[in-house]
C-alpha cells in the first residue's frame, strides 16, 4: 500500500504541464499528427465496406493501417480526438471553434433544416486548445461535428457514403494565434465556438474569429485586403506543416495558381467532382496539375473520385527527384469555378511515408486536354 502511494506521488505530476488536449490515435495514445482516410461505401465486392471504415496513419507509422473502430465510435482516433470537446463540458480554461460551410442540421421540431451556405469560406474544421496546447483538425465532412451542447460525439449519416479526409495536428499554444489569422483569411462559417477570457488575450485572432460568427456568412472587415497567405506551422513535436489559406478575393484555383508553384511541384488532386464548373487538368505555365479519377488508398479497393468527397493533393514525384516533390496537402477546397471565389485552404507536409501512402492511392488521372492516363 505504501509503495502504491509513493508510486502515485512520483507518477502524477503536481500542477505544471498536465494538458492532454491532443490528437489521439486508435490505441488512445496522444500523437503529434494523424491522417484519417474514411473509405466510401463499397458497392459490390465480396465483403462490402459499409462506409464507416477508415484508414489511419500517424507520426511514426509505416503508412495506412486499417482503423480499429468505425468513424462514429468514440474509441477511435477521430472520436477520441473530437470527443475531448464534449467531455470537457463548458470549461473556462478551454477554447474551441467549430466551422463548416455545411453545419450540422438543425432540429426545428417538425423537420431538420440544412443551413449549408454558398457564402463565406468553403472550409471545415475543429480547433480545440487550452493554455498549453491543442489540435487543429481540417476535414471534408458535411454537418460534422455536432455542437458542444450536443454533449457527445457522433458522426453524421450524410458523411457515410462518400470518402472523406481528416488531418489532425497537435500544436503548442502560440501556434494558435497564427491558426486564428489563417482562419480569418478563410472566412469560415463558425457555427459554435467559445474563447473564454482566460485565453482570449493569448490568442486574440481566434477570439476575433469566434466573435465575428454570423449566421449568414462571415464578415472580417480588418482582413479584407489579405487575399491569401501561406505560413509554416510547427507541430508540438517539431514537424513543419505549411498552411495555405485563401479568401474570396483570391479568385483563382488554389492548386495550380499557388500551391504547385510554391512547393515547386506538379500535383495530382483528388476533389469532389459532382458539382458544376469543374476545372479540368491544367498543364499551363510550367505546372502539371492533374485531376485524379480513380483511387485505392492502402490498396483496399478501387473507387471513383465521384465517390470521394475528400480534397487532397500529392506531388507526382518523391522528394529528392527534382526541385519539389514529396508533398501531401489535405484541405477543404475543390477544383471548381465557384470555389476560386470561396475562402479555404490546405495543410501540406513533406514526409516520405505520408507521400507514399497518398501517391500510391492515385491510380487514374485526367490527362491535360482530356482522356484518362495512369497517374
Ligand atoms: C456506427 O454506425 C454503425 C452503422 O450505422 C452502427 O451499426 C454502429 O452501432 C455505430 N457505432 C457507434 C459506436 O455509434
Ligand atoms: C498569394 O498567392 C500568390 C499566387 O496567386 C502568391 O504569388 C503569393 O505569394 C501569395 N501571397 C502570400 C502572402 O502567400
Amino acid at each position: 500500500m505504501l509503495l502504491f502511494i509513493s508510486l502515485l506521488i512520483i507518477c502524477v505530476p503536481l500542477g505544471g504541464d498536465t494538458s492532454t488536449i491532443s490528437c489521439y490515435n486508435d490505441q488512445g495514445d496522444a500523437v503529434d499528427w494523424f491522417y484519417v482516410y474514411k473509405l466510401p461505401k463499397e458497392h459490390g465486392g465480396k465483403a462490402p465496406i459499409k462506409g464507416e471504415k477508415y484508414l489511419l496513419m500517424n507520426k511514426g507509422g509505416e503508412g495506412w493501417t486499417d482503423g480499429k473502430y468505425t468513424v462514429n465510435d468514440t474509441a477511435g482516433a477521430l472520436g477520441r480526438t473530437v470527443g475531448q470537446l464534449y467531455s470537457q463540458g463548458k470549461n473556462k480554461e478551454v477554447a474551441y471553434i467549430l466551422y463548416n460551410d455545411q453545419p450540422p442540421l438543425k432540429d426545428v421540431g417538425d423537420r431538420w433544416v440544412d443551413n449549408s451556405g454558398s457564402r463565406g469560406g468553403h472550409t471545415k474544421g475543429v480547433v480545440l486548445l487550452d493554455k498549453n496546447q491543442g489540435f487543429w483538425l481540417v476535414h471534408s465532412t458535411p454537418h460534422f461535428p455536432p455542437v458542444q451542447q450536443a454533449g457527445e460525439y457522433s458522426y453524421p449519416g450524410s458523411g457515410v457514403n462518400n470518402g472523406q479526409n481528416f488531418i489532425c495536428v497537435t500544436y503548442p499554444l502560440d501556434r494558435f494565434q497564427t491558426i486564428g489569422e489563417q482562419l480569418q483569411i478563410n472566412q469560415p462559417n463558425v457555427y459554435d465556438c467559445d474563447v473564454p477570457e482566460s485565453l482570449a488575450s493569448l490568442v486574440p485572432a481566434l477570439a476575433a474569429v469566434c466573435k465575428k460568427k454570423h449566421p449568414s456568412g462571415l464578415i472580417f472587415p480588418h482582413v479584407k485586403t489579405v487575399s491569401n497567405r501561406s505560413v509554416t506551422l510547427t507541430s508540438k513535436d517539431g514537424t513543419n506543416f505549411i498552411s495555405f489559406a485563401k479568401g474570396s478575393s483570391f479568385n483563382n484555383d488554389l492548386y495550380h495558381s499557388w500551391v504547385a508553384p510554391t512547393l515547386q511541384s506538379n500535383l495530382l488532386v483528388q476533389f469532389w467532382v459532382r458539382s458544376t464548373g469543374i476545372l479540368p487538368s491544367d498543364c499551363s505555365r510550367g505546372w502539371r496539375v492533374l485531376d485524379i479519377q480513380s483511387i485505392s488508398p492502402g490498396q483496399t479497393f478501387t473507387f471513383k473520385t465521384s465517390q470521394d468527397h475528400s480534397k487532397w493533393a500529392v506531388s507526382t514525384k518523391a522528394a529528392g527527384s527534382g526541385a519539389g516533390g514529396g508533398w501531401v496537402c489535405v484541405g477543404d477546397i475543390n477544383r471548381n469555378e465557384a470555389e476560386e471565389k470561396r475562402g479555404g485552404g490546405t495543410v501540406c507536409l513533406r514526409d516520405p511515408v505520408v507521400w507514399k501512402a497518398y501517391r500510391t492511392a492515385a491510380l487514374e488521372c485526367e490527362a491535360c486536354g482530356g482522356g484518362t492516363i495512369k497517374c
